[in-house]
């Protein structure tokens, strides 16, 4: 056969029809539901309540400490909320060393630590040699799925994007960072512990909500997936009956719920199963799970690409100057080399013979191209992150249909989105909207949506679920 014929073929297999965006709403509802009422179902969808029961107005102040381990990337802030909807954020980033992401709790928890402690002597000077016992306190965003049991612990139910640390599964991750912290002589408490959507939903709640109707949302589609509600007392029916008999005897209406969507559908009853997927799968630490993630966030659409140019090459299509599998660019045969950054150049390549790609794929991958085999990787990758953006209209709309407040007539709302694809994707949102249009809240519903970035969202709400913590 010949590239365009393979081509083709590849392109239809990542097509996402109205009736596959149907059925996959149709099926986040029956498992979000599911999910809600017990958590039997390990393949299921984790829906865990956050014990975050109130959401910000935007008149709350303080000045607060935030930690957040999202994937990539570890962050240290302080947090000025001024309570008239604006903060004033001071933080520190640093890259996790690969090597960390693979060893033990300790050798993790202990360099996070290590963090916090040069955070406060390089932008709170006198904080971590000031004696007595006065502590700060600080949020803890731990974006991976948490089984909480209050709003300061939880015990890790699994690691994702490549993080693959066994002896943290299964222990309590505030009192281990707590442990590390104390170790250090870092005068901070952790009080609570957040998710980066709790935070995206929190933050965007504190900011801006009133512009555009209530947030009833928060996502991010970055390295990894996954998105946030405010969900009623009554419907989370897993939650222990005490609990919830004590928190109405509060007056408590509501509960924030990480749906961790990553793992919707985890047994691919409604999502496309291509062989470049299953290869994926294999090469990852969580094998089986995070399955919509594994179609959707960043961390995995180049490597989707990755094997859909080797199978090409296997096929006699595509880089033919190149005799054997062995014999190919050492990039392109190691996985997890190929940046969804590099997509994002192919995506909205215009130039003559497409020679902005030629750069990126040599820069990248130490890859000569053809102009024909350019033209194929354009469509190729246009076809991934198509897909991407056509599944990502699901669990969007779902949550629309499950909440009270999209309902009534000519209500807008919003949702506070948030990381590297959907933020800078070229046309990841449009694709994505037009998608949801096409859902079960059609193209009228669509419109009242309003989807927004919500800028360091996962680190200021970490702030604020500190700040509702009562002492
Ligand atoms: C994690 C979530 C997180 C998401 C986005 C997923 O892999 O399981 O907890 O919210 O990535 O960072």
């Amino acid at each position: 056969m010949s590239l365009d014929t393979e081509v083709d073929k590849i392109v239809s297999e990542f097509a996402v029809t109205q009736e596959t965006l149907q059925k996959g709403v149709e099926r986040f509802i029956e498992l979000a539901t599911a999910g809600l009422n017990s958590d039997e179902d390990k393949y299921g969808l984790p829906m865990i309540p956050t014990f975050v029961t109130s959401i910000p107005t935007g008149k709350e102040k303080g000045i607060l400490f935030a930690a957040d381990l999202g994937g990539t990337n570890f962050r240290v802030c302080s947090v000025a909320l001024n309570g008239d909807h604006t903060f004033k954020l001071i933080q520190q980033k640093s890259h996790i060393p690969a090597e960390l992401m693979t060893s033990t709790s300790d050798e993790l928890f202990s360099y996070l630590a290590s963090k916090v402690k040069n955070f406060l002597e390089t932008h709170h000077e006198g904080a971590v040699t000031s004696t007595g016992s006065q502590k700060f306190k600080m949020g803890f965003t731990f974006s991976f799925p948490v089984s909480q049991t209050a709003l300061n612990a939880g015990t890790l139910l699994r690691w994702t994007k490549g993080f693959n640390i066994p002896d943290t599964v299964g222990q309590e991750v505030v009192s281990l960072f707590q442990m590390h912290l104390d170790a250090q002589e870092i005068p901070v408490t952790v009080s609570a512990l957040s998710n980066d959507t709790v935070g995206t939903l929190l933050a965007r709640s504190y900011t801006g909500s009133n512009k555009e109707g209530t947030t009833v949302l928060g996502c991010i589609f970055g390295t990894g997936t996954n998105g946030a509600y405010n969900e009623k007392l009554e419907n989370i029916k897993k939650l222990p009956a005490e609990v919830r008999e004590k928190l109405k005897a509060q007056g408590v209406t509501h509960m924030v719920i990480n749906t961790e969507w990553g793992s919707f559908d985890n047994q691919l009853k409604v999502l496309p199963n291509t062989k470049y997927d299953a290869q994926v799968d294999e090469l990852t630490g969580n094998k089986g799970f995070h399955m919509f993630e594994k179609r959707v966030s960043g961390m995995f659409l180049g490597e989707i690409l990755r094997h859909i140019l080797v199978d090409l090459h296997s096929k006699g299509v595509l880089f033919t100057q190149y005799a054997s599998y062995e014999s190919l660019p050492h990039r392109l045969r190691t996985p997890w080399d190929l940046d969804s950054e590099v997509l994002s150049l192919i995506e909205i390549d215009e130039s003559t013979n497409l020679q902005a790609t030629e750069l990126s794929l040599k820069q990248a991958l130490r890859l000569p191209t053809t102009t024909e085999e350019r033209l194929a990787i354009q469509k190729l990758t246009r076809a991934v992150a198509k897909r991407s953006a056509y599944l990502a209209a699901i669990p969007i709309a779902a949550i629309l249909h499950m909440t009270e407040s999209f309902k009534g007539h000519n209500v807008e709302v919003d949702v506070g989105a948030d990381g590297s694809v959907v933020e800078f994707y070229p046309g990841f949102r449009t694709m994505m909207r037009d998608a949801i249009a096409q859902t079960q809240i059609g193209a009228k519903g669509e419109r009242r949506l309003h989807i927004n970035i919500a800028k360091d969202g996962s680190s200021v709400g970490a702030a604020l679920c500190a700040l509702s913590e009562k002492d």
